[in-house]
């Protein structure tokens, strides 16, 4: 035989070696049995509409298939991008087809953001901390981070977003904090947006999650308000039927000015050329349907009975250790060690030793250096397990203590 030819390793790019698993091992907790599974934010499925869907995704196929088992248009089908104009404009608000591009899911909304708007090196506005999918999305582009805090006193939006390529914010129930931006700091977001040209992404997929009073308006439609005609201002809104419908759809959409949406379906046409045209199909006729609305009040019952359970569990448990506030909406607590030295990216690990799975802070950090919160997700367990989890990592904190 002969002697073995050795083998060079081949190279990957170099941004892989600054990544982490983390949504990755998040994701593939769920199969390790008995594990509590606080870390990642998700719905509970028992809330997908799985009849529902189902006869939409017959319909799709057997009435449409020439339109839903072919190739679609990058932009997405032009019916369901009416739909999504139509239901987000308001009288100050001007949208079209032209202002919409649907997408595989708000991720893809990410992806596509930092394809279009970052060169290498460049300069983004982050509400931090921030969801660490778009920290994911945006890694390839080596990006440098100017963190924002729009819940601080001396929060100065135009100092945020000059110079940036872009800025970032969740201003419904943040992915991790579950905060809400409020309306004078949104104002004021969007004026500095307006003024500085510093194009600002709207990320919401939480904005259909307000369980305890009326939605806050969104800077899509407050930068419609602040000039008038046909929408052409600097928000990039992202939407999702992810947390309202079901992740498996994946279908979100981008709202912004058509000269952006021209430039997000360039990127978006060597990234996958289009979005299943079957999923936008069910996504339409759900729409049409009303199929979020008539699912929406059992998602509020069940997920503000949740997050009640967490709180109240957390602070039986958990208030000698941690501080944090309860959040109106969303899915998660942010909660934040008493002792400044406390490492949760321990707590991650000796959690999982517990059989409970909580997301360190440092996943969120665009620094990569916070060691004391946690955020922790009340959607995808009863109260019974919520307790159990909370009540697992307050044994795991007392063993990294001993
Ligand atoms: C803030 C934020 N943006 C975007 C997403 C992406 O979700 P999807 O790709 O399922 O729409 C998530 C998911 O958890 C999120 O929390």
């Amino acid at each position: 035989m002969d002697a073995p030819v050795e083998t060079r390793r081949p190279p990957f790019a170099a941004w892989l070696s600054e990544t982490n698993d983390v949504t990755k091992r998040f994701l593939s907790a769920g199969s390790i049995p008995d594990l509590v599974n606080l870390a990642g934010g998700l719905p509970d499925p028992a809330t997908y509409p799985g009849a529902e869907v189902a006869e939409l995704a017959a319909a799709a196929a057997r009435d449409h298939a020439a339109e839903t088992l072919a190739y679609g248009t990058v932009d997405g089908l032009p019916a369901l991008r009416d739909e999504i104009a139509r239901r987000f404009s308001t009288p100050e608000l001007r949208l079209s087809r032209e202002n919409v591009l649907v997408t595989t899911a708000g991720m893809q909304g990410l992806c596509l953001v930092g394809l279009t708007m970052l060169d290498p090196g460049g300069i983004i506005a982050c509400q931090s901390p921030a969801y660490l999918g778009a920290l994911d999305a945006w890694r390839p582009r080596s990006p440098v981070y100017r963190p924002f805090h729009p819940d601080r006193n001396d929060f100065d939006p135009v100092a945020a977003l000059d110079g940036a390529r872009f800025g970032y914010t969740v201003p419904n129930f943040s992915n991790p904090t579950g905060k809400l931006v409020p309306v004078e700091r949104r104002k004021a977001l969007v004026a500095a947006a307006h003024e500085t040209g510093t194009w600002l992404v709207e990320d919401d997929p939480y904005g259909a999650l307000y369980y305890d009073g009326p939605p806050l308006p969104r800077l899509l439609s407050i930068s419609g308000a602040m000039a008038p005609g046909p929408y052409r201002g600097p928000v990039v809104y992202l939407g999702t039927f992810s947390k309202e419908i079901a992740p498996g759809l994946r279908i979100g959409w981008m709202i912004a000015a058509p000269e952006a949406i021209e430039a997000f379906g360039m990127a978006k046409q060597g990234a996958d050329m289009c979005t299943s045209p079957l999923c936008q199909r069910i996504a339409l006729d759900a729409l049409r349907t009303g199929l979020p609305e008539k699912i929406r009040p059992g998602l509020l019952a069940l997920y503000s009975e949740r997050r009640n359970a967490l709180a109240a569990a957390m602070a039986e448990h958990l208030s000698g250790l941690f501080d944090w506030e309860v959040p109106v909406g969303g899915m998660f607590i942010w909660a934040t060690a008493k002792d400044p030295d406390f490492d949760t990216d321990r707590l991650f690990e000796t959690g999982l030793e517990h059989g409970v799975c909580v997301s360190p802070g440092r996943v969120f950090d665009p620094a990569g250096k916070d060691r004391r919160s946690i955020r922790l997700n009340f959607t995808l367990n009863p109260p019974e397990k919520l307790a159990e989890g909370v009540r697992r990592l307050a044994k795991a904190c007392a063993a990294m203590k001993g």
